[in-house]
């Protein structure tokens, strides 16, 4: 497996050669389709995005979402998303998951959507501490496209965890882009920060390829960058 490290020892550090990361993927390309992830860890990659100023052209694919949450909730990603990056940046053409809409159409329209536009040129991707890629949760299989999944208790919490104040009503299904989709990137970002994701960062990039940890998907993908900060590469370093 090739793929490319680049280190950073703080949150600054991170956001900004995570931007450059991602300038570089860009670069030349007539816009292209573009996946963002939501989470903590993109958190600096976006200020830094914000930061910079300039207005990059790219069309938006968005990468998960909620199931049946209304239009105006704030908790929906594609709001999140709006709000830290697309919004600021002037991203117009974003493709999007209804979380209201009739689930088994949605599925049915957003394959259709990214068989027209698609497919993926760039994924910048997080990693949750069970190895899921957007919300292909563990047992994943590689060969899934566009679906609805039953979200893992653990990734639940994780997510109950930025809305606090939400109580018990969190969403226990989602949309998500599946591991074809993704495989199909000719450029991966994959961002990690802290220690906390250390051990699966470790198992997915040196351990063994198999559905149950589906990061490891990575191992097999060309035009592999991972930005990571020191905590999260001290696993693959021992
Ligand atoms: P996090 O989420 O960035 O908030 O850790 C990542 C993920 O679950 O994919």
């Amino acid at each position: 497996m090739k793929y490319t490290v680049v280190e950073a020892s703080n949150d600054t550090e991170f956001g900004l050669k995570a931007k450059a990361a991602f300038y570089a993927a860009i670069d030349g390309l007539s816009m292209p389709n573009v996946v963002l992830p939501t989470g903590e860890t993109p958190r600096p990659f976006y200020q830094a995005l914000r930061d910079d100023g300039s207005k990059p052209a790219f069309t938006y694919v968005q990468l998960d979402e909620y199931l049946g949450l209304a239009e105006s909730d704030p908790r929906l990603f594609a709001a999140w998303l709006a709000r830290d990056v697309l919004d600021p940046l002037d991203i117009k053409i974003r493709l999007t998951f209804n979380s209201a809409a009739e689930p088994e159409q949605e599925v049915r329209r957003m394959r259709d959507r990214l068989a027209v536009h698609g497919p993926i040129d760039i994924a910048v991707l997080g990693i949750g501490s069970n190895g899921h890629i957007g919300f292909n949760e563990p047992g994943s299989s590689f060969d899934h496209g566009v679906r609805i999944v039953d979200l893992a208790v653990e990734t639940i919490a994780a997510n109950k965890a930025y809305w606090p104040q939400s109580g018990t009503s969190f969403p226990a299904q989602a949309f998500t882009l599946g591991l074809a989709d993704l495989k199909a990137a000719r450029q991966t970002i994959l961002l990690v920060r802290g220690e906390g994701k250390a051990e699966i960062l470790r198992r997915a990039l040196l351990g063994e390829i198999t559905p149950d940890v589906p990061g490891s998907y990575l191992q097999r993908q060309k035009g592999l960058t991972i930005v990571a900060d020191t905590a999260a590469l001290s696993a693959m370093k021992l």
